[in-house]
């Protein structure tokens, strides 16, 4: 059976890249990696990609006038490399009309909180500034607005009493580590089964 094409763009420490790489390796996913898309040349998660032997497209934002002229660029590599889906795993940027209009539907992301609660930047931190007593993770599609896209799975916890930072960050990628890659595979399938694979 051939393997769904993702492409993973992430910006950081690529943690969910490296979970989802793992499970690949494992044999629980239908998918591969076939690019990793990062937007900071000193980002950690580059070294996991060639640990895993996954190709890189790294960028510099600066070095282009627009978002236009990167994301076309993206376009070339992703369509070259076959990619199919582009899921988003601490991607700092907005997704511009260029890649929302190439990849309709199948761009994913990951966001550390109950959207559409905490949007944006530093979530957990939002969260525990608010005071909430429960919080977690969801999944949802892209759309041209800041976490806003129509909402695929969620999880919540509770916090514990005088639960800090640290630890609430830790417990919400534990529970991001394990759901993302369950949720992209029962997406990506369904809409194999859907669809079929016919779709470039
Ligand atoms: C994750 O918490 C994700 O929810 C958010 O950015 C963080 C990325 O972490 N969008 P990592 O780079 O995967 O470790």
């Amino acid at each position: 059976m051939t393997k769904t094409k993702i492409a993973v763009f992430a910006s950081g420490t690529g943690s969910n890249f490296e979970s989802i790489a793992n499970e690949i390796k494992a044999g629980t996913m239908d998918c591969e990696i076939s690019m990793l898309v990062c937007d900071n040349p000193e980002a950690k998660v580059i070294a996991k990609a060639t640990t895993f032997e996954i190709p890189t497209f790294v960028f510099n934002p600066k070095g282009y006038t627009n978002k236009e002229l990167y994301e076309t660029e993206i376009v070339e590599v992703l369509e070259q490399a076959e990619v199919e889906w582009i899921v988003l795993a601490g991607y700092m940027r907005l997704i511009g009309p260029t890649l929302l209009t190439e990849y309709n539907g199948r761009i994913l992301n990951i966001h550390p909180s109950l959207l559409p609660a905490f949007p944006g930047k530093d979530a957990i931190g939002q969260a525990l500034d608010a005071g909430v007593k429960v919080s977690g993770v969801t999944i949802h599609y892209v759309d041209e607005g800041m976490d806003t896209g129509e909402i695929i799975a969620q999880e919540s916890l509770v916090l514990e009493d005088g639960e800090d930072r640290e630890s609430l960050q830790e417990r919400i990628q534990q529970m991001e580590h394990r759901l993302y890659p369950i949720v992209l595979q029962e997406v990506v399938q369904s809409f194999v089964n859907k669809e079929g694979k016919d779709i470039q």
